[in-house]
């Protein structure tokens, strides 16, 4: 691999995203001493300021979003200085000339631009910098999500790039897979012999994957509403999980195998009908009522008006290939949840032939036999979980068995490493020209092709919004919808 890259150009800098997390990561980086000798940020946003009062904001606004004991003000006052700040509206091109001076001498050694910008200003300010002379084979440019809102305007914004970069200079973000969990998927996929012969429909009953968040719409009104649950966690986090979990093993760990394997797995998704949403999937909203212990509010008062956006949705979905044939996985998400947690339940099917009896007919009473459980916790604790069935300690002849669970906390085996922010891997793969943990165009229209299945159906069917009291994991018929066939959500 070639050196990597040594100027950040970051859109969208005066940003909520920029303070939360781009700035943390690069303090954190270059704390550790991960960034080049002669790196430098450049900040733009539209709001008039010089280098002296942006360094001053990012200053400020550090300590907030580091931990305490994370914080040190010697290396805010390095990064501080390695920051310069040029203001530049999208359709301004005397602006995107001022960058081009800024950036006088530095095009050869590589630029990364990050648009942490609304995907409206994606286009012009790739053209913008077309124009200034400043996409080069040495430029890449990394796009935050919505990537449009179905498939016909993501592919328009995926030409539009696509006709500045090639596609190996672009790199569409999706936070999770910089989240240290979700690429534990791979490594304990495909890095250990026992799971992976069981990982099919002959030995897996079925899957349920939940991301379910505390807050509800946190200011963000003029994003959210119209977007809604599906389009903002299921067509991006919550298929890019499904899909390292339901991919056919990569032959390496390179950007094309594991993309590869990826975008086959999430176009065999089943589409849905107009008949299969009725009955497959569930679109929620929350009204008030009490997360944590605290009282809140509905998100139609929230919003100030009535609305028929979703702020949860579940769904069973299909993998139309040969290893998931009938396996049902079982999505949700949603804000207002009771907790903010993130998981992955692999249900295994019962064993072949019980020899202990399973229902009390051969062994009088109930043997306690239950199929194996693996659950997978992302956030906010890391571990893995499997349930397995042993022998009840005792007398009785009859044998009684009882589940016990073999319990690996990642977060106390590897208790002296300090939790990274996903953007810190993102952003350092991002300068290294690494894309195995960027989303890929074929990807992303893949999720939306089955996204748009699925508004398509709610449109033809007709589907409502179920309300469900803030505080609870959604409407009664997310519960119905996995109950219907025997199972029921790990909550
Ligand atoms: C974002 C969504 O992509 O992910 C937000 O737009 C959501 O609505 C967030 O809150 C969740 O990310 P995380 O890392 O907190 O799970």
């Amino acid at each position: 691999m070639t050196e990597p890259f040594a100027t950040f150009l970051l859109f969208g800098a005066t940003g909520d995203l920029a303070h939360r997390m781009i700035f943390p990561s690069l303090y954190n980086l270059l704390a550790d001493g991960l960034l080049p000798d002669d790196f430098l940020v450049i900040a733009s946003g539209r709001s008039d300021m010089s280098d002296e009062a942006f360094r001053k904001d990012i200053k400020e606004s550090l300590p907030k979003f580091l931990p305490a004991d994370g914080y040190d003000d010697a290396v805010a006052d390095r990064l501080a200085a390695i920051i310069c700040y040029q203001p530049v509206a999208a359709d301004k091109a005397e602006q995107f000339a001022a960058l081009a001076d800024r950036l006088d001498g530095r095009l050869d050694r590589g630029v990364a631009v990050y648009l942490s910008t609304p995907p409206s200003l994606f286009a012009p300010t790739a053209q913008g910098l077309a124009q200034a002379g400043l996409i080069t084979p040495n430029t890449r440019i990394a796009m935050e999500k919505p990537i449009g809102k179905d498939l016909a305007s993501s592919k328009q914004v995926n030409d539009t790039i696509g006709a500045l970069f090639a596609e190996d200079q672009i790199f569409r973000v999706d936070h999770y897979l910089g989240k240290e969990t979700v690429q534990n998927l791979l490594a304990l996929r495909f890095g250990n012999v026992m799971f992976e012969p069981l990982w099919n429909a002959s030995a897996i009953d079925h899957v349920q994957i939940t991301v379910g968040e505390t807050v509800g719409l946190e200011g963000r009104v003029s994003y959210y509403d119209g977007v809604g649950a599906l389009r903002d966690m299921v067509q991006n986090h919550v298929l890019q999980i499904l899909s390292i979990i339901a991919m056919e093993p990569p032959a390496r760990m390179d950007p094309t195998s594991v993309r590869d394997e990826k975008v086959k797995a999430l176009r065999s998704l089943r589409p849905m009908t107009a008949e299969a949403v009725k009955t497959n999937s569930v679109r929620g909203q929350y009204t008030p009522g009490a997360v944590g212990g605290e009282i809140v509010t509905g998100y139609a008062d929230e919003l100030g008006k009535p609305s028929d956006t979703e702020t949860f949705v579940a769904l069973k979905a299909y993998i139309d290939n040969w290893r998931w044939q009938g396996v049902p996985f079982y999505l949700r998400t949603g804000k207002r949840m009771p907790a903010r947690q993130s998981e992955i339940l692999i249900q295994f099917k019962p064993v072949r032939h019980s020899i202990f009896g399973r229902d009390g007919k051969h062994s009088g009473g109930g043997s306690g036999l239950e199929p194996n459980t693996l659950i997978i916790r992302l956030q906010p604790e890391e571990y893995i979980r499997l349930l397995i069935m042993t022998k009840r300690p005792g007398l009785e002849r009859q044998v009684h068995l009882e589940e016990v669970t073999l319990d690996v906390s990642l977060t106390a085996a590897f208790a002296g490493q300090r939790r990274r922010i996903a953007y810190e891997r993102l952003l350092l793969d991002l300068l290294a020209g690494d894309q195995t943990l960027f989303v890929r165009r074929d990807e992303v229209e893949a999720q939306w092709t089955w996204i748009d299945s699925i508004i398509d159906g709610w449109k033809q069917a007709g589907m409502k919004i179920a309300p469900y009291a803030s505080g609870n994991w959604g409407p009664s018929s997310a519960i119905a919808l996995i109950e219907r066939d025997g199972a029921s959500w790990h909550d």
